[in-house]
């Protein structure tokens, strides 16, 4: 199956205005607007949908609060959405959008879609880091960020009952691959043509169901940073972070998002092709995280972001 990553998380909200700023705050530019919905779209064309919880354009909820309706997965063609929507078929209902795209449930009764990608290809980053023995900015600052601009709409979170079957399911059904595995309690997994370390992580929860957070990728360190310090002045709570994920090397920050769950941006995750060998790790508390700070940094010892205003003075 030649599924890419993630097209699209729609979500079901009790607060529209709220949720709307706060996609707007987080960076994510406005696609449509409008008092039934709103539509953002990241860098990359990947896209988050808000609409209010009951509304019946929506898949029925796993949970009561705000939380992802559907993930949408990027399909490399119409084909592929087809063959999906077929081998979906034989045990599940299955409905078929206007635009040929495929909408059924997974096991754990949580909203799918399959649907052709609009994302495009993303240019290079420019940023230039500088280290000894391989210098590459001379005679110019490094980017410092006012807020963030996400570029890559990375991965999704679930809670999930059974750690078998419902991987299983993306694997079998969907074309999934294993990147990494918590020991009888999560699967990383990735889409078949994706090389992100995961596109869908998965944990299981015995007693619950729910979506966790999804994550943006920004375009550097320092977005990382000028990003969740823009997200704290505007008075949106930290989550967990700043800090390291040790799993996927990948640097965050995650903020508490009135849509459900969280939203993460993150910098420098690990990129993976078919050589890669998945890893079985021991969920212990230290399998998360390298280091991380609980309340974010502004927040943090009373550090405030200065104005910067460096003025440049060449006489
Ligand atoms: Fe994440």
């Amino acid at each position: 199956m030649n599924l890419i990553g993630i097209e699209k998380l729609v979500y079901g909200v009790e607060d529209l205005d709220q949720c709307k700023r706060f996609w707007r705050d987080f960076g994510l530019s406005v696609s449509e607007d409008d008092d039934q919905h709103g539509l953002f779209a990241c860098a990359s064309g990947a896209k988050v949908e808000v609409r209010r919880s009951d509304d019946p354009s929506l898949p029925p909820p796993v949970v009561a609060e705000p939380t992802v309706r559907e993930t949408v997965w990027a399909a490399d063609s119409q084909d592929t959405v087809d063959i999906i929507g077929e081998e979906l078929s034989k045990d599940r209902n299955v409905q078929i959008g206007d635009d040929g795209s495929v909408h059924a449930v997974d096991p754990e009764g949580y909203g799918i879609g399959f649907a052709v990608t609009g994302r495009i290809d993303l240019p290079p980053a420019k940023t230039k880091y500088n280290g000894p023995g391989h210098e590459t900015r001379f005679d110019q600052p490094a980017t410092f960020y006012e807020k963030a601009i996400p570029q890559h709409l990375a991965h999704a979170v679930f809670y999930i009952q059974d750690i078998e079957g419902t991987p299983a399911f993306y694997r079998e059904r969907l074309g999934f691959k294993l990147t990494d595995a918590y020991v009888g309690r999560g699967c990383f997994l990735r889409c078949g043509k994706s090389i992100d370390h995961h596109n869908l992580f998965m944990f299981q929860m015995p007693d619950s169901r729910g979506f966790h957070h999804c994550a943006f990728e920004v375009r550097d360190f320092h977005e990382v940073f000028g990003g969740g310090l823009r997200m704290n002045e505007l008075g949106w709570k930290t989550h967990l972070g700043p800090g390291r994920h040790n799993v996927t090397s990948a640097y965050y920050w995650y903020f508490r998002n009135p849509c459900g769950g969280a939203a993460e941006y993150g910098y420098d995750t690990d990129r993976v092709t078919d050589n890669w060998i998945p890893r079985s790790i021991e969920p212990s508390d230290g399998a998360f995280a390298e280091w991380s700070l609980e309340e974010g940094l502004g927040r943090f010892a009373g550090l405030q972001r200065q104005v910067r205003t460096v003025k440049k003075d060449r006489s």
